[in-house]
């Protein structure tokens, strides 16, 4: 069943080899796989070695009590200085750690030496206030180096932060506050968006009216808009942190010691506090970003577009890359502004190497036109990655061809908040890519597909996506609800950490995830994914993006509904385009993947994250009232959707 209704996925053959110069350079060569599989808990070690410990671990893994893991055992260790002191120590001060881009055009170039010097103010200013180890710091900030800068002053002081992503409503925020009883709030008058000022503060004000545990609010002058301010409560960081000393001795805490509660997005019910912890993150995220980016600190600039409040800057922008004394690029605001052609200016400027973003970006850059791009030079570009959701060919062979200029390798890198680092993913020096393929777990994790009684699947089928072994990086617990972390892991397939995520493994035993195990329909008794319809929507030249979802339909339980947006060069979106678009659909996958309706929009619901809101498509495909829309970039999206729509059956 699965198989046919992957054929369009599978039918893709197209293969892109390594780079010989890469493959030669490669930090992380094909025998990486058999030194893990031969001894995964010795592989483990020895990336351990990537990080100073002040005391050294005496067991790399302790499972005792599964799923509750405990990684590097009695080892103590500072995150805050292995991203910063032992560089400079190393004599490493004056390399650049961030060049940091404001939406409007201001920029600083930030170097270690100096980023030691502000966390260690920082992380006085917050002893200063009081914070001691193990309590909770909320940081609502846009994407400007005083975000790095505050999460490292927690690490250093072993306060562990929650950094909640400045889209997010003030009661979103109240919600992670309270729920990990944060405090002390970190904010900023606003940020830039979209060329103008967005504030910040008003939401804390309104948030911490109802947290009664908050006793200070530090904000940090970015925009300079007016701010209403309550004495006593309210601090300006530059009042608080300027005036502190330079120095500060980072202490070692536990390996174990909790490092920061990233809450997830997009369920319903009350938010899940993703736990994690300082020993095992800081080797998998800095492991991870070593091996996939194949980072090479002395001459990489390396860019994550992505924004810091969710786990892929924290594991991308922030941990990883210092960790590895990388330099890296921070970009404020949005790729459009003040002109489509944003992000390649900023590759040209700083001669990135290294480009990670998400599909959803890429898309979009599709439907503006290769012209964009051509008008920058790319070609310091060596490697570029793909995270969130499952990459489409044709959306891979355009970002390879129009960025990578046909030849950078396309890293395609599956893993989750949870996971905390790269699980799934090409080796650049390694992995002959398949576009739309993650392809294999990284040495030292181990990953499988299994049917629903928990068996592993023959090459050539499908199931879910299951990891069956502890990995550093693992988050350790759901903030306060340990039952709640067994449940939703642990429970569906015994013994091992369940996905949520559909997955196929090709003939030659590579891994295509398909989606969430939710994003997956049944027509019919016919299993069918929504990213291989949309995969298919894009491949017709019409169409710039696709979201594709089940809607319930009395006949065949579920039916799909695709909406698209024409590329700007197709004209208008009457019938005759929703006909080629169901029979091309047809052609390419079979009958059973026919949409039953297509609609035509200008707009898709995405968070600010980039994700597509489905459940929102859901509640029109299936004409009802849409639903909750607090977490979408532009809430006036599904208006826009509701009425413009030219529904076609
Ligand atoms: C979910 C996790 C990973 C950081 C950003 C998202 C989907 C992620 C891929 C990929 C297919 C992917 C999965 C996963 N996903 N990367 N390369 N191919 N799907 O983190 O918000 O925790 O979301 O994103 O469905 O479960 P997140």
């Amino acid at each position: 069943m699965a198989q046919t209704t992957l054929s369009n996925l599978l039918h893709e053959t197209r293969r892109f080899d390594p780079p010989a110069d890469l493959a030669a350079a490669a930090n992380l060569k094909a025998d990486a796989y058999a030194a893990a599989d031969a001894d995964r808990l010795g592989f483990w070690a020895k990336q351990a070695e990537r990080i100073t410990w002040e005391t050294p671990f005496t067991d790399v893994l302790d499972w005792s009590n599964p799923p509750f893991a405990k990684w590097y055992v009695g080892g103590k260790l500072n995150a805050a200085y292995n991203c910063l002191d032992r560089h400079v120590e190393a004599g490493n001060g004056d390399r650049v750690a961030y060049y940091f881009e404001g939406e409007p055009g201001d920029t600083r170039t930030i170097t270690y030496s100096q980023l030691k010097d502000e966390v260690c103010q920082a992380a006085n200013a917050l002893i200063e206030l009081g914070v001691k180890t193990g309590d909770r710091i909320a940081i609502y900030l846009p994407m400007i180096p005083e975000t790095v800068v505050a999460m490292l002053a927690c690490a250093r002081l072993g306060a562990p932060h929650t950094v909640v992503f400045g889209g997010f409503s003030a009661s979103a925020l109240r919600d992670r506050i309270t729920d990990c009883q944060a405090e002390i709030v970190i904010t900023a008058d606003g940020g830039n968006r979209k060329g103008k000022p967005s504030a910040l503060k008003p939401a804390v004000d309104e948030a911490v009216k109802e947290c009664p545990d908050v006793r200070n609010v530090l904000v940090i002058k970015r925009t300079g808009q007016d701010v209403d301010w309550t004495d006593g409560r309210d601090l300006w960081w530059d009042d608080v942190v300027g005036k502190q000393s330079t120095e500060h001795t980072a202490e070692a805490f536990d390996a174990e010691h909790p490092l920061y509660v990233m809450y997830t997005s997009g369920t319903t019910g009350k938010p899940k506090g993703i736990l994690h912890t300082t020993g095992g993150y800081l080797v998998g995220t800095s492991y991870t970003h070593w091996s996939v980016f194949d980072i090479k600190p002395e001459t990489d600039v390396y860019w994550t577009a992505a924004d810091i409040g969710w786990v892929t800057g924290h594991s991308y922008i922030v941990y990883g890359p210092l960790a590895n004394g990388t330099t890296s690029i921070m970009y404020e605001g949005t790729p459009d502004t003040p002109h489509p052609g944003r992000w390649w200016e900023i590759v040209e400027k700083y001669k990135a190497t290294i480009l990670y973003c998400a599909p959803t970006a890429i898309r979009t850059f599709m439907k503006v036109g290769a012209e964009i791009p051509a008008k920058s030079d790319l070609t310091s570009l060596r490697l570029i990655g793909s995270v969130g959701e499952p990459i489409n060919p044709e959306a891979y062979v355009w970002y390879r061809d129009t960025i990578g200029g046909g030849k950078t390798p396309v890293v395609d890198t599956w893993w989750q908040t949870e996971t905390g680092m790269i699980m799934i993913s090409p080796l650049p020096g390694v992995t002959s890519g398949k576009p739309g393929s993650a392809m294999n777990a990284l040495p030292g994790v181990v990953a499988d597909v299994v049917d629903d009684a928990g068996e592993s699947v023959p090459d050539g089928s499908g199931g879910y996506l299951v990891l069956k072994e502890p990995w550093p990086a693992m988050l350790r617990t759901i903030w306060g609800d340990d039952e709640r972390y067994v449940d939703t892991y642990w429970s569906r397939f015994k013994g091992v950490y369940f996905a949520g995520d559909g997955a196929k493994k090709d003939e030659d035993g590579d891994l295509w995830v398909l989606g969430r195990v939710d994003d997956v329909m049944n027509v019919s008794g016919h299993r069918l994914s929504t990213t291989e319809i949309e995969s298919a929507l894009v491949s017709h030249p019409k169409v710039a993006e696709a979201a594709v979802v089940g809607a319930s339909d009395v006949t065949t339980g579920q039916a799909v509904v695709a909406f698209v947006i024409l590329r700007t060069s197709a004209d208008g979106g009457g019938g005759d385009v929703v006909d080629e678009l169901r029979k091309h659909v047809s052609a390419r996958i079979g009958a059973i993947a026919r949409p039953r309706s297509i609609l035509v929009v200008s707009e898709l619901p995405k968070t600010r994250s980039g994700k597509i809101m489905r459940r929102l498509l859901r509640d029109v495909a299936e004409d009802r009232e849409v639903g909750d829309v607090s977490t979408l970039a532009d809430d006036s999206v599904m208006g826009a959707i509701t009425e413009g729509m030219q529904p076609a059956r």
